[in-house]
């Protein structure tokens, strides 16, 4: 029996000691995918997002009228059921696709949903979003992940509260609250920039407000109907965001770099993907946080052969996640063994073909050719390498081509890697964006701009000008 009591907080000791030993920020294993086929996957449409969110609203006022109508019957408690699970519950993956930004095409529209979804599951709309790039960034690293649900050793017996939601709500609810009130907390601000305290403080005193007006309607008209249909499904749908979030990482490793032994994908039902949003398909979520959640499936399909065999139905990653964290109760040092993952050894980040570069104007290395423009399809990017430099060279028309730095300003991500959405590249790590003209940040994390250089196209060849970054 081996019991190793490690301190979670991000304000602890083993926020530096993952940062001594290289974990955070850190290069994670990817599978190798066709460069096309990816830009396909990461595809955005509004139509698929928009039918599946009206649906989900429609299904959340219908049961809220019926919850209404019914009330003083038997019939109310199923509706009210169904009606938390829908609100409290089936939020979480909303709030979770629209806050990377790949539900909508319209980002405006993912802004909307994001704060809609975040009222509904008590979350701080700016706490979370800086708290899931540290998540997608550090992924179950101790001291780094602010979302790691079950620390080590995990209390099995306790699971039963954690579906309640009697203990989690309240105490997010708190912390919204002394946040409203100015008083953030350490963790919070290891993760959240001091420049956007001010936000976290606005946004969360409205959402105090609204769920104080909803209480406080309830005592006016003395019933519980406005409580429990804007407030209280937070803590009596919140069982669903459980149900299905638990099976996410729940006891598997830690301290890795490579999400296919922290992270499951699950085959789940229509029903259960329609609610969950098919993050089931988690693993790939992870490693392709740029793909839609429609588009999960088909990347599934796309990198399967290097992932280990995905658990049959629910019930097997109960049974395994179960298993495991009764085993992790009494030795914190247990881990699944790798489920069948393919050629583990090969588990490196995946090299990319760079091309030939060619100095122009030799001995000046001012201007460079990058190749025959027909070499890169329209929308395509690609990575371009020159000595130590990387860049990233962006065909966005016929003619009209893009070269920047490499490399995301917010972390180490290759923006080759990302997705060319209108003007914009968007970055494969925590979707941050940035305009292509003037390279200026124009979605968040990122917050620095990127350099663009002077880049066109001279009987067919892509000709940069990098004298800007030289003379830097
Ligand atoms: S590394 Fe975070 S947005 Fe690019």
């Amino acid at each position: 029996m081996t019991i190793t009591e490690r301190d979670y907080s991000l304000a602890g000791p083993e926020n530096q000691h993952a940062v001594d030993r290289g974990l955070s920020n850190a290069a994670w294993w990817r599978p190798p995918v066709d460069e096309d086929r990816l830009a396909e996957l990461m595809a955005r449409t509004n139509g698929r997002a928009a039918r599946d969110t009206a649906l989900w609203l429609a299904l959340i006022v219908g049961l809220g009228v019926l919850g209404v109508v019914t009330w003083g019957s038997w019939w109310a408690l199923p509706v009210f059921i169904a009606y938390g699970a829908l609100y409290g519950g089936a939020s979480d993956s909303r709030w979770h696709e629209c806050g990377h930004g790949t539900a909508f095409r319209t980002d405006r529209v993912n802004t909307i949903v994001y704060y809609l979804a975040s009222f509904m599951l008590w979350r701080e709309p700016t706490l979370w979003r800086w708290s899931h790039y540290r998540h997608h960034t550090d992924t179950i690293i101790v001291g780094r992940d602010a979302e790691i649900v079950f620390p080590r050793p995990p209390k099995v017996r306790s699971l039963p509260l954690t579906f309640l939601h009697i203990v989690n709500a309240p105490r997010m609810l708190w912390r919204m609250i002394r946040h409203a009130l100015g008083d953030i907390d350490a963790d919070a601000r290891d993760f959240i920039p001091e420049s956007e305290h001010r936000r976290l403080i606005r946004e969360d005193r409205i959402f105090v407000v609204v769920l104080a007006a909803s209480a406080a309607l309830s005592v006016v008209l003395w019933t519980p109907l406005p409580a429990l249909l804007v407030g209280l499904p937070t803590i009596y749908g919140g069982w669903l965001v459980v149900f299905f979030g638990i099976t996410q990482h729940a006891g598997l490793q830690e301290d890795v770099l490579d999400h296919r032994l922290n992270t499951r994908t699950v085959y789940m039902n229509p029903v259960f993907r329609f609610l969950y949003s098919n993050m089931n398909y988690h693993i790939e979520h992870h490693i392709f946080p740029a793909v839609p959640y429609h588009a999960l499936p088909a990347l599934h399909d796309e990198i399967k052969e290097y992932l280990a065999p995905a658990l049959p139905s629910t019930t097997a990653a109960y049974r395994e996640l179960l298993s495991a964290m009764r085993r992790q109760e009494h030795d914190t040092t247990y881990e699944i063994p790798d489920r069948g993952i393919p050629d583990i050894d090969s588990a490196l980040p995946r090299p990319i073909d760079v091309g030939p570069i060619v100095p122009v104007e030799s001995g000046t290395g001012r201007r460079v050719d990058l190749g025959a423009v027909t070499d890169v399809s329209v929308g395509q990017v690609r990575r371009v390498d020159l000595g130590e430099d990387t860049y990233a060279l962006y065909r966005l028309g016929i003619d009209d081509v893009v070269l920047s730095d490499g490399l995301c300003t917010h972390g180490q991500a290759h923006l080759a890697e990302g997705h060319i959405l209108d003007c914009t590249i968007e970055c494969p790590k925590h979707n941050g964006r940035f305009d292509l003209r003037t390279g200026e940040p124009v979605r968040k994390p990122v917050k620095e701009p990127l350099h663009v250089y002077p880049c066109e196209v001279v009987d067919g060849r892509i000709v940069a000008d990098l004298a800007v970054r030289e003379d830097a």
